[in-house]
């Protein structure tokens, strides 16, 4: 089966205090969605990249991206949802789907390769996961607390996030449903996610801070 890598890249990356939209913000020399689509390549396991961009940066996409005629630059949409879901029309050839935003410019090829051979395995949703180090608290908008959950029951999602094609489509059909991530939209239909080791290495750049641990990371520090 064909395996598509949609590449959400279309944010407009005001955390990072950038005016450069997140995914074209270089780090060390690359823009971020370059990284993470050379990652994409380097695991062997994708068939086919969409790289999701805003509508004025698709020039700018396809001059920066490896040139190659599996990637492909399509214009995302006002919210990650839409991009995804313009990813998704992209690419009616699909039999498994690796969602891997931009932003984890620096994840191993490794971990790509893995999420694509649990689909194949049979899985039908796969998402790395890390267990949280921090304690986390549900708050109210006052912000008092108003609970805590257990910690070792607690994981970070990381992407790549993989799907059987049939799958994702059925859960972008429905409008209007929220989920900061695609597999919450997947398991809103009742689908059960499996969850494999991620890495720490699949961080999402998405601070200053998180900018020079990825320079550092590229520079070969120890850690
Ligand atoms: O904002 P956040 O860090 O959650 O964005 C995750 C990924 O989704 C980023 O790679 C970003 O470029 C992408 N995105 C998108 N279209 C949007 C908003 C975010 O492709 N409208």
């Amino acid at each position: 089966g064909t395996v598509v890598a949609l590449v959400p890249a279309a944010g407009r990356g005001v955390r990072l205090g950038e005016t450069t939209p997140k995914a074209f913000v270089p780090v060390g020399g690359s823009a971020m969605v370059r990284l993470a689509v050379e990652g994409l390549i380097a695991s062997g396991a994708v068939d086919r990249i969409i790289v999701m961009v805003p509508a004025e940066f698709v020039e700018s996409a396809v001059a920066l991206l490896p040139p190659s005629d599996s990637v492909h630059v399509v214009v995302g949409g006002a919210e990650r949802i839409d991009s995804v879901r313009a990813g998704i029309a992209a690419a009616p050839e699909a039999a498994y789907f690796l969602v891997h935003d931009a932003a984890r410019a620096l994840t191993p090829p490794g971990l790509i390769a893995r999420v694509a051979a649990e689909l194949r395995a049979g899985h039908l949703a796969v998402v790395p996961a890390l267990p949280v180090a921090d304690t986390i608290k549900t708050v109210d908008a006052a912000g008092a607390v108003t609970g805590t959950p257990d910690r070792a029951q607690l994981r970070a999602i990381q992407t790549p996030q993989g799907f059987a094609a049939e799958l994702l489509r059925a859960a972008y059909l429905s409008e209007g449903v929220q989920a900061t991530d695609d597999a919450g939209l997947v398991e809103l239909l009742g689908t059960q996610v499996h969850t494999i080791q991620g890495d720490p290495l699949a961080f999402k750049i998405t601070t200053p801070l998180d900018l020079l641990l990825a320079h550092a990371v590229l520079d070969g520090a120890d850690f």
